[in-house]
């Protein structure tokens, strides 16, 4: 496993797991616990997906039987737009916390760019300053809004995460990030699975030689260019499969390779489509 160091000094490993869309309960339990029994070390997951108690009852359980310490983990949570604002942002992270049953968060993001975003990173911010957050960052938000934002904020975000994979790779947006000293974070990196990415050709043609999947060759190909993963699976050997990803090293022409996959454009959703954005205002966790 590698890690990136934040712009305050954090450690944050490379690969973390995702937990979106599992919303049983006990899935997303066993599938965290068997995440950590994996090597896992960093946990992603938001107030929206609704199971931050499931998360939180599976770091319990593994610390409580010596599997990891609390501090060798690495916890993220996302606010949604409807604890924006700095009281409510503040109130939303004492409710992430409490779901959680956790003293600190290693990272809190702002979940999406709309909103009063600026209330809520002002509380962010207190409630970093204050060591309640080892890090705080953003998520969702573009090129335009990634400079708006660091030029107006003090503290700038440490993560973006945003929607990474081989077909969509968004190296203008990596360097809007790299310019703030932020480091980018892939939610989608398998592509929630479109576009036959677990069969594709020039990814499984370029695991062949290395004796990897077409998933590892996608996940390594982010990784190499500096950008946090968070592969999400509910099936353990898929979890070991995509942890499995540190013994190799993929040659310039693979990233050339992999780097022409990209449509340019996103197949999952978009931001700039009004539908999405009311949608995702008229959202709200509980
Ligand atoms: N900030 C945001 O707005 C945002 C948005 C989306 C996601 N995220 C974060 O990013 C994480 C990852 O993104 P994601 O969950 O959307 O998608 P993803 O990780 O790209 O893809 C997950 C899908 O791929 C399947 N899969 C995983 N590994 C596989 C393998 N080795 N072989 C075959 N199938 C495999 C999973 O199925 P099974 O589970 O059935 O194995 C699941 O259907 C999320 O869980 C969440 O934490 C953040």
């Amino acid at each position: 496993m590698e890690y990136s160091t934040l712009h305050n000094g954090v450690k944050m490993p490379l690969e973390g797991f995702g937990v979106f869309q599992v919303p049983d309960p006990q899935v997303c339990k066993q599938a965290v616990l068997d995440a950590i029994k994996t090597g896992y070390r960093l946990i992603d997951t938001a107030a929206i997906y609704m199971n931050e108690e499931a998360v939180g009852a599976a770091i319990k359980e593994a610390v409580a039987a010596g599997i990891v310490k609390r501090e060798d983990l690495f916890i993220t949570t996302k606010l949604w737009t409807s604890d924006y604002g700095y009281e409510e942002a503040k109130k939303g992270f004492d409710r992430c916390l409490r779901r959680l049953g956790l003293e600190y968060l290693d990272l809190l993001l702002l979940h999406q760019p709309y909103g009063d975003v600026y209330g809520a990173w002002r509380a962010m911010t207190e409630l970093y300053k204050a060591g309640k957050i080892r890090a705080i960052g953003v998520s969702n938000f573009n090129p335009g809004k990634m400079t708006e934002f660091c030029t107006l904020v003090d503290v700038k975000p440490m993560v973006n995460q945003i929607e990474l994979h081989p077909f969509f790779a968004q190296y203008n947006a990596i360097e809007i990030m790299k310019e703030y000293g932020c480091v980018p974070q892939a939610w989608g990196p398998l592509a929630e699975g479109k576009h036959g990415i677990f069969t594709h050709p020039v990814l499984s043609d370029i695991g062949r030689k290395y004796g990897k999947t077409a998933a590892q060759v996608a996940l390594k190909w982010n990784v190499q260019r500096g950008v946090s993963i968070l592969p999400k699976s509910v099936h353990k050997e898929r979890m070991e499969q995509n942890f499995d990803i540190w013994d190799f090293k993929l040659t310039k022409s693979d990233m050339a390779k992999i780097d022409s996959l990209d449509l340019g454009h996103s197949e999952i959703i978009d931001h700039n489509d009004p539908n999405i954005v009311k949608f995702i205002l008229s959202g709200k966790p509980e």
